[in-house]
């Protein structure tokens, strides 16, 4: 039989996640179906529940629903627990377990894809939500040099930066300095606008990197501040779903062609 896998989140319509599980699912030979649902802003549990009572194996959590999905969770993966927030369960011998693979992802596309180790790199983080909680934990595990987070409301990253050793938080206004890696997870972009960030803190030769995909105000912001390499968060969504792939089927797809099919039919 056909087994069940979703994405959860609100809105959803716009998800990519069903065509890229999709493709893994035929490129790696396993039987399965996965679909978009939406859940109420006030119902993701009740709706995840739902799910598994009628044999769902597996689900993607997304916005705004990550937090909800780690309390839901009956056992989590220590990268799950360090972030605080879950985009992956999966159903075992009727337990809930949660996984949390955003770190894995976008760590896997900055230094494979990208070629640009984080170790002893200057790294600035923007953002304190969900999206950057979800990267600390990956972020820290390469040793960069320092790690800087800094969000619109100073006391959100300031807060955040304290749960883990070594990182300092600040609002945009009090950055100074410039950067090596410069990763925005705020969602900014997605209403189209561009953060209030001082420019000389793109360092020549910088990797700017925004979680949203497309070309957004953030990547023009660092084109024109200077920064030698932009990239957009398509390779970050791929190798997330590649990592939840693995959690519940244990194989790993390739990645690399599907980027570049995406890229070619003009996805993003
Ligand atoms: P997510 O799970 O996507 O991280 P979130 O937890 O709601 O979502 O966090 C959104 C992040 O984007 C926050 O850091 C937020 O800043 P505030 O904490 O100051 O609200 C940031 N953000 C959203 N819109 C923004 C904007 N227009 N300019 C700057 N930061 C913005």
């Amino acid at each position: 039989m056909t087994d069940l896998y979703a994405v959860f989140g609100n809105p959803i319509a716009h998800s990519k996640s069903p065509y890229i599980h999709t493709a893994f699912a035929s490129e790696t030979g396993e039987d399965l179906r996965y679909e978009a649902r939406l859940a109420p802003l006030d119902g993701f549990s009740k709706a995840a529940r739902q799910f598994f009572a009628i044999g769902g194996k597996g689900c993607n959590i997304t916005v705004p629903f990550k937090e909800e999905a780690f309390s839901l969770a009956d056992e989590l993966t220590p990268r799950a627990r360090k972030a605080g927030a879950v985009n992956t369960l999966k159903a075992e011998a009727g337990r809930l377990l949660g996984d949390n693979t955003d770190g894995a992802g976008l760590l896997a596309d900055i230094e494979q894809n990208l070629a640009f180790p984080v170790a002893g790199r200057r790294v600035l983080l923007l953002g304190a939500g969900g999206a950057a909680r979800g990267a600390l934990p990956a972020l820290l595990a390469r040793q960069p040099l320092c790690l800087v987070i800094a969000n619109r409301g100073a006391s959100r990253a300031v807060s955040l930066a304290e749960m883990f050793q070594g990182v300092k938080g600040m609002g945009f206004a009090d950055l100074g300095g410039s950067f090596d890696l410069i990763i925005n997870a705020t969602s900014a972009s997605l209403a189209g606008e561009a953060l209030p960030l001082p420019t000389g803190i793109f360092a020549p030769g910088s990797l700017a990197y925004d979680m949203m995909y497309g070309d957004t105000p953030f990547l023009a912001q660092a084109r024109a501040a200077g920064a030698g390499m932009r990239a957009h968060g398509l390779g970050m969504l791929i190798e997330q779903a590649a990592e939840a792939f693995f959690f519940w089927r244990g194989k790993r797809p390739r990645t690399d062609l599907l980027r570049q099919k995406m890229l070619l039919e003009n996805q993003v």
